[in-house]
């Protein structure tokens, strides 16, 4: 049964939203869209990926949010209280939240190199570089470095740790507050200088051009796997947020404002991107050395570019921090709500076992860099287990547990508290939406769960 104690909340519905797109945004918009954009034939690969947020993305986060929300729960408490106490699903709670320590220690380390590459960009490092090679190499010396690397991560989990520690209403939402609008103008920047830029037309018809040849069947498993862990689904970070919202707003409209600036991030990241990028005559495939090999060198020849490059990573580390909290959130609220903690010793203490989770992946490029299984280091291991596999199992059990457990007059009856004259204008929407909970992604979770293992 639920315990009834003062629980936090969030001040207001958009303190939601904006907590929420938050977490959602962050370096899988900024860092990963642009290079699997670039990749993957720029506007196909865009049309493809809004076909995937729709198809699987925006079924799977109301499902969160919905679950949160009618349990005022955690991710363990909510399955709990759910499914009244099967162990089975407590599980399912429990993979969200190793989930979210998994992913919170690696993906800090990365966040932590944002932080590092805003003081290169500040020091004017990138002027010193000809070629994607040499801005490559010194890449590779910074997180060759084990202080360098070890440094910055702990600086992100401190920060991240600080908003945490204040609370919902005074830490996570005020900061979100802050922070999302501080990013949505820094983005704006951004776009209008790339697109000022002399030839970014080349770019920009890059991005709008429907290129298919460059889509191979594979795409659409890349874009329905980037659209999950963009969403920051399948291991109760919505749904941890959800359980803060109040009864009377509507999660239909929260969660498609999280989704629309979720996309918005990716697609301006890119336009941000591209036009710059192939002004100064560079190849748009970079891969994952997009953003810290080639984009310096764009900067360094780019007028005004000193000033833009500290944008851009004060954007990337703002990108990834408000998503760094909502993965910390996630831990705390299990040891506020199951274990009785208070919140301030939760992230004290969760803080700090992150830290030392951590840091073998911060070594990853450094002194552990020979430490390998199956040729993945610490670091990739980490990221292979927590993405690849925690997730996607996540996401496809939390549709299996709504779609045919939880049930479909439970569910819809409450999506629909908060939502009541929209559901009296769409009444098929919340058939809709189960249909899809059921049975589409189910399916299609499974099969990108194939493909992250390699297996299709
Ligand atoms: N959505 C975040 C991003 O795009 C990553 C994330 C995944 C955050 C899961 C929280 C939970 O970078």
């Amino acid at each position: 049964m639920l315990k009834n104690i003062k629980r936090e909340k969030w001040g207001s519905k958009i303190g939601f939203i904006l907590a929420a797109a938050g977490s959602a945004v962050g370096l899988g918009n900024i860092w990963k869209f642009p290079y699997l954009a670039g990749e993957n034939g720029g506007a196909a690969f865009i049309l493809i990926y809004l076909f995937s947020v729709i198809v699987i993305g925006l079924p799977l986060i109301y499902a969160e949010i919905v679950i949160g929300r009618t349990t005022n729960r955690n991710p363990v408490g909510a399955f709990v209280s759910l499914s009244k106490n099967h162990p089975f699903w407590r599980l399912l709670g429990f993979l969200g939240v190793i989930a979210g320590f998994a992913i919170l220690s690696y993906y800090s380390v990365v966040a932590g190199w944002t932080i590092g590459y805003i003081i290169e960009a500040i020091k004017g490092t990138f002027y010193s570089f000809s070629s994607p090679t040499d801005a490559a190499n010194h890449f590779n010396t910074l997180i060759g470095n084990s202080y360098w690397n070890v440094s910055y991560f702990i600086l992100i989990m401190i920060l991240t740790m600080s908003f945490v520690y204040f609370g919902v209403q005074k830490g996570i939402e005020l900061g979100s507050k802050i922070m999302m609008p501080l990013l949505f103008i820094i983005l704006l920047v951004l776009v209008v200088r790339s697109l000022t830029i002399e030839n970014s037309n080349l770019g920009l018809s890059f991005l709008i051009k429907l290129n298919w040849s460059a889509v191979r069947p594979e795409t659409f498993l890349l874009a329905l796997g980037q659209a999950f862990f963009s969403l920051s689904l399948g291991m109760g970070a919505m749904l941890t947020y959800g359980s803060y919202m109040d009864k009377k707003d509507s999660i239909i409209s929260s969660g498609f404002s999280v989704v629309t600036l979720d996309i918005s991030v990716a697609i301006l990241a890119a336009f941000a991107i591209f036009p710059a990028l192939f002004a100064v005559g560079m190849e748009p495939n970079a891969g994952p050395g997009l953003v810290f090999h080639t984009l310096p060198i764009v900067f360094a020849k780019m007028q005004g570019g000193y000033f833009f490059a500290i944008l851009f990573f004060i954007l990337l580390a703002l990108a990834a921090l408000t998503s760094t909290i909502s993965l910390l959130e996630v831990i705390t609220a299990y040891f506020v709500d199951e274990k009785g903690w208070s919140r301030k010793k939760a992230v004290i203490v969760f803080g700090s076992f992150t830290i030392l989770l951590g840091i073998p992946s911060a070594l990853s490029f450094n002194v552990l860099s020979n430490l390998t299984i199956n040729s993945l280091n610490f670091f990739d291991l980490i990221d292979f287990i927590s993405s690849n596999i925690f997730l996607p199992i996540g996401g496809l059990l939390i549709s299996i547990f709504v779609g045919y457990f939880w049930g479909k007059e439970k569910s819809i009856a409450n999506l629909k508290q908060g939502s009541e004259s929209f559901f009296d204008k769409f009444y098929w929407f919340g058939n809709i939406w189960f249909f899809f909970i059921r049975f589409v992604s189910p399916i299609l979770i499974f099969l990108v769960f194939l493909r992250s293992l390699g297996i299709i």
